[in-house]
Formats: C-alpha cells, sequence, structure tokens
C-alpha cells in the first residue's frame, strides 16, 4: 500500500511538473527577433513619436534587432540648408540602437524626394551644373556616413532611380538628379559612400521591385554597375505590398534574379496594404472617407499573405539578410498619414493597440503544425 501511494505521489507530481512547464511553454511567446534569429534581423522604421512613447518603446526593444530611420537621416531632415547639419532626432534613434543592441540600417543619402531644392538648383532657381551636384553630394555623403560610422552597419545609398512606366525607353527616373548628372549620380553615390565608410554595406533601393519589368531594370542596372567596379553589395526591395501582390511565383523569380548577382538582400520598407480592389469593403456609412472595415476575412487574408511571404523569405536566407518593416502600428503607418490618404490600410502585424494581430502569430508560429 505505501509503494503504492508513493508511486501515485511520483506520478502526480510529474504529471504536475508536465503541466507547469507545458503552461510555462505557452506562457512564453517567441517574439519576431528571437523566432528569426536563425534567419535574418528583424526590424522597423521607427520615428520619435516611438522614443517618446514607453509602450511602443518596449514594443521596439522586445520585437525588433534592427531599426531604420523613417525620415530622420533622409537629405532634407539632415540637411536643410547648405552645411547645417541637425542631428538631433537621428542622433537619438542611432542612440536608442546602440544602447539596445540593434542594428541600424541608414536611410537614405541620395533620392529625389525630401531631397531640399538648395541641393538642386542655384541662386536663381535653375538646376546646378553636374559639378556642383557631385561636390554637394559627395559634402552630404561624407558628413551623415562618418558621423554615424560603426552605428549605421547598411545604407540606402540610392533610392527609386527607375521609372515605373513599363513603356518608357530610357530605363530612367526623369528626376532632378538625372536631368543634371544622367545615371552617373547613381555610380558617383556609391563611390563617395564606400570611399566614406568602406565597412558599410551599400545598397540600391526601389519599390516594384518584384514587377517584372522593373525587376529587370534593377537588375541590369546593378549588374552593370557591379561589372563596372562599382561599389554596390546589396539591393533593397522595399516591400510596399497588398494582398496578392506580387504573387509568390513573382517574388521567388525576383529574389533569384536579384540573388544570382551574389548580392546581399534586404526587405527594407515591408508592409502588406488592405486596399478596396483587395477585399477591403467600404463601410456604407463612411463611403466618402473611404473607410475600410478590417474583417475577419480580410485579417485571415492578410495572415495567409504574410505567412507565405515569410516562408519565402526563409526560404532564401542564404540571401536576405535583414527583413525591417515601415513603421511599427497600424495606428501609425505612413500610408495613413499621406496626403492622399483615403481611409485605413492595417499593413502591419500589430494593431493600433499594440497588439499582435492574425499576421504576427503567422510569422512568428512558423513551426506550427496546422
Ligand atoms: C519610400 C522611401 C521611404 C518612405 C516611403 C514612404 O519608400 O524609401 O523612406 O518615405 O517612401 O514615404
Amino acid at each position: 500500500m505505501k509503494t503504492f501511494n508513493r508511486t501515485l505521489t511520483a506520478l502526480a507530481l510529474i504529471c504536475a511538473v508536465g503541466l507547469f512547464s507545458c503552461s510555462e511553454q505557452k506562457k512564453k511567446e517567441l517574439t519576431l527577433q528571437e523566432a528569426y534569429k536563425d534567419y535574418f534581423p528583424i526590424g522597423a522604421a521607427i520615428n520619435m513619436s516611438y522614443l517618446n512613447d514607453s509602450a511602443k518603446t518596449e514594443l521596439l526593444k522586445a520585437q525588433f534587432a534592427s531599426v531604420t530611420a523613417e525620415n530622420d537621416m533622409k537629405c532634407g531632415p539632415l540637411q536643410p540648408r547648405p552645411g547645417e547639419f541637425n542631428w538631433k532626432n537621428a542622433d537619438r534613434i542611432a542612440e536608442f540602437a546602440k544602447s539596445n543592441g540593434k542594428l541600424m540600417r541608414g536611410h537614405c543619402l541620395v533620392w529625389h524626394k525630401q531631397m531640399p531644392d538648395w541641393f538642386l538648383k542655384d541662386d536663381k532657381g535653375e538646376l546646378v551644373t553636374k559639378e556642383v551636384l557631385f561636390e554637394r553630394m559627395r559634402t552630404h555623403i561624407f558628413t551623415v556616413m562618418e558621423h554615424f560610422k560603426g552605428v549605421a552597419y547598411a545604407w540606402d545609398v540610392v533610392n527609386e532611380a527607375i521609372t515605373d512606366d513599363p513603356e518608357a525607353e530610357d530605363m530612367y527616373r526623369q528626376s532632378p538628379l538625372y536631368q543634371i548628372a544622367g545615371d552617373e549620380f547613381i555610380r558617383k553615390a556609391f563611390e563617395y559612400a564606400h570611399e566614406a565608410d568602406p565597412n558599410a554595406i551599400l545598397f540600391y533601393n526601389d519599390y516594384n521591385e518584384s514587377n517584372p519589368a522593373k525587376r529587370d531594370r534593377i537588375y541590369n542596372m546593378v549588374k552593370e554597375m557591379r561589372e563596372s567596379g562599382v561599389p554596390i553589395q546589396g539591393i533593397g526591395l522595399q516591400g510596399h505590398w497588398r494582398i496578392g501582390n506580387p504573387t509568390e511565383e513573382d517574388l521567388r523569380a525576383a529574389i533569384e534574379k536579384y540573388a544570382s548577382l551574389g548580392v546581399i538582400l534586404h526587405v527594407t520598407e515591408l508592409d502588406v496594404r488592405i486596399t478596396q480592389s483587395t477585399g477591403g469593403q467600404l463601410q456604407a456609412d463612411n463611403a466618402e472617407q473611404q473607410v475600410i472595415e478590417f474583417t475577419p476575412e480580410i485579417d485571415k487574408a492578410q495572415a495567409d499573405y504574410y505567412a507565405m511571404v515569410f516562408r519565402v523569405f526563409r526560404d532564401y536566407k542564404n540571401a536576405i539578410k535583414n527583413v525591417t518593416f515601415w513603421n511599427l502600428t497600424d495606428g501609425d503607418t505612413w500610408l495613413d498619414r499621406r496626403a492622399n490618404a483615403t481611409g485605413k490600410t492595417y499593413p502591419l502585424l500589430f494593431d493600433a493597440n499594440l497588439k499582435p494581430k492574425s499576421s504576427y502569430y503567422e510569422v512568428v508560429d512558423f513551426n506550427k503544425t496546422k
């Protein structure tokens, strides 16, 4: 009887320990950065409002391994007037990265947008000569890259230089930069950047990057640059996507094609917006403002799409070395802050209350058996 009792007690203990550890495991869910530690760092684009909000700061610290300044390291915000550098916000972001052991992607050195007029024009408002532009680019790139040396491990050197028009004969975007210097401005930017910080990984960064026509143009440009010795080591796939677009096939084809150049790939600005055309339904009362309701069906469709996208990223972990979301929650996405925004787009993994959405669980729990 005594032995029987002892056995019972032992069994009860084993069960209790088993149950406890099981519920412990359940409590301790993996974060994004933990779930992907054998794949790639996962990042977020951040701004001052996150660093001034303790709940958002904590979410960033817990979930993400990498940060990018959403706007504060762009040309206009950093050098609003010639020679006058405004480091305040950018330095706070760099300090956040350093003190929390996060990687930091530098974004971005040369872009036709958020570039002040003084950079491109003379006193009379005319576009400057190529020589003047190159001198300004050189000063900007050197000053900025030296300032963040050792913190920014990668830089988007040139942003969005390829046209979106598949019919255009000229594959380059007809921006003032291009009008002044042709495609030489792209090569020069990389040369200056490499000289300024030889250890930084240098990227060309663009959107619609998985669209076959634009993909081929990006590929051709980078191929030619690498063959002629321009120091470019990476391609940034911005990843401003919609449910179902790009398709898995186009996404794989783009990754494979870019990776065949032997470059590093970063997904630099990921979000998957909800639009009417991809299943968003207008709320009748608010039709004029085009408020789209985030229904359980849309939640599921978005989660399935995110699951596919991250499955593909994991398949190409040898090429993909960083995946960064553009912003943190559905409450602060840049998409809903645009001047022409017509409604809500719900593109991220966390809702406006900082709660993980179904998409989050699909991305994190990729080992679960369905
Ligand atoms: C581009 C830029 C980003 C950001 C987004 C949204 O994708 O690379 O820095 O400005 O547009 O505005």
